[in-house]
């Protein structure tokens, strides 16, 4: 298990967020997703004039990675520099679930203080979908914490 260098993480999530796209609503997302064989990739929001195409940092981060050819992922932080704080929304949960609900979700707020989560945590009962032994979603998505 890849060691979870919890600051550099909110940091590389802070930083992120300065790339965010966010005219809209003005709240600047970021993203640090930390890979099980030690790589990390980062996203942030990214909003559109049709506003339902907006994409969060999480998926934007999480898709990232899975397209850097990265399938396990050990930790994800993120970070707003202003309130309230980046609570992942459902459907970052559920895409952050694909591959496993055993993740450190590390969530950063503008006073710099960080809650600690896990996935299983913040998504119980998850849908793991139609064959979870055949690839795709972990085996046990059936128990909440
Ligand atoms: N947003 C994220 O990127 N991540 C979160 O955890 C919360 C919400 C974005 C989506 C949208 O661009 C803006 O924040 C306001 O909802």
């Amino acid at each position: 298990m890849v060691h979870i260098d919890k600051k550099q993480l909110i940091d590389a999530a802070r930083k992120a967020a300065g790339n965010a796209y966010a005219p809209y609503s003005n709240y600047r997302v970021g993203a640090a997703v930390l890979c099980e064989d030690g790589r990390v990739f980062t996203g942030c929001n990214v909003e559109n004039a049709s506003y339902g195409l907006t994409m969060c940092a999480e998926r934007t981060a999480i898709f990232t990675a899975a397209a850097a050819g990265a399938r396990k992922f050990t930790a994800v932080a993120i970070h707003a520099p202003h309130p309230p704080a980046p609570m992942p929304c459902g459907a970052c949960r559920q895409v952050m679930s694909e591959w496993g609900t055993d993740i450190v979700v590390l969530v950063s707020d503008h006073n710099g203080s960080v809650r600690e989560f896990t996935l299983a945590a913040l998504l119980p009962y998850s849908f793991a979908g139609l064959n979870p032994d055949g690839g795709g979603a972990a085996a046990d998505h059936t128990s909440p914490g």
